[in-house]
């Protein structure tokens, strides 16, 4: 028998590298996960707590690795959502969500498409990502995993020296339900390099898993930075293979998030909403 009662508060808070979640105490178990009672006979009986389910989304969330700077990022604080861009980015976020909980509830296989999220420096979309890795965990309790690029090459390298196999790294990768790959396309563009994203993308794709992606290379060559003084951003199509590309443009739906730099133009924001 489960007990309905509302279960005790996550906090999640930076912690080191990584944002952290921890739940308050609960003051039905005394976090033991389940509650004693007797039955009509007197016989003792254990019934599961509320809070035990919250425990399981609090350690996928933390499973998921969200680095710590965007540990408060969720779909509701996000400034300027009346901005086209910004406001198109997070309906078809809470769209996607919301389609991948329904059928992963449902257990329909096709859980639907993720997303790619392109454009300048500084324009939301790491933060965008991982408020949906927190939705994700922490409100439907699906596993979901945060991903550098470039880090998980130098993980896999330093591996090499460790005598630890390339998959030990990969098929996490490729088994989580929902994997957010940070700046796609960013790296040296060696065989090698190319070689480990097509390993994580062809197979995810081919098991038709949702993936996430933030670039910072155009997609289209109309969607050049405006603020970009120099030479036109290279496409993302020139930084990585072909055959991935191709798998993408199925995979994800194409989100443009090329715009200012809350980075440069924080503070200044921060002052306006003061006044
Ligand atoms: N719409 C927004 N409202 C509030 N804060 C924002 C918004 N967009 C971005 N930020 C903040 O601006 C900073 C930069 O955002 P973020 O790291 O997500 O950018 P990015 O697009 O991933 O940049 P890059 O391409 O360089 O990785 C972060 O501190 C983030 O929390
Ligand atoms: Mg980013
Ligand atoms: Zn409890």
């Amino acid at each position: 028998m489960k007990n309905n009662s509302t279960p005790p508060a996550v906090i999640v808070s930076a912690n080191n590298l990584l944002a952290q979640a921890k739940l308050e105490k609960c003051s039905l178990c005394g976090d033991r996960s389940f509650l004693l009672s007797q039955d009509a006979k007197g016989r003792p009986l254990a019934r599961e707590c509320s809070c035990r389910e919250a425990r399981k989304k609090v350690v996928l969330f933390n499973n998921a690795k969200i680095p710590s700077r965007y540990h408060d990022a969720t779909l509701d604080n996000f400034y300027d959502i009346n901005l086209p861009k910004i406001k198109l980015a997070l309906t078809k976020a809470k769209e996607v969500i919301k389609l991948y909980q329904t059928n992963y509830k449902k257990r329909i296989p096709d859980l639907g498409k993720g997303l790619l999220l392109y454009g300048s420096p500084g324009t939301g979309k790491t933060k965008l990502a991982c408020a949906i890795l927190r939705t994700i965990t922490l409100d439907y309790g699906i596993p979901a995993r945060f991903i550098e690029f470039v880090q998980l090459l130098n993980q896999i390298k330093r591996g090499y020296d460790t005598g630890e196999p390339e998959s030990n790294f990969l098929l996490p990768l490729v088994e989580v339900n929902v994997l957010l790959i940070d700046e796609l396309g960013k790296g040296r563009k060696s065989e090698w390099e190319g070689s480990i994203l097509d390993q994580i993308v062809s197979r995810r794709y081919a098991a038709q898993k949702t993936t996430i992606f933030t670039a910072n290379y155009a997609v289209t060559k109309k969607t050049i930075n405006a603020a970009d003084k120099g030479d036109a951003p290279s496409l993302l199509a020139e930084r990585i293979d072909t055959r991935i590309f191709s798998r993408l443009s199925q995979m994800c739906h194409f989100i443009d998030m090329d715009m200012q730099d809350y980075r440069k133009n924080m503070p200044e924001m921060v002052e306006m909403k003061k006044n």
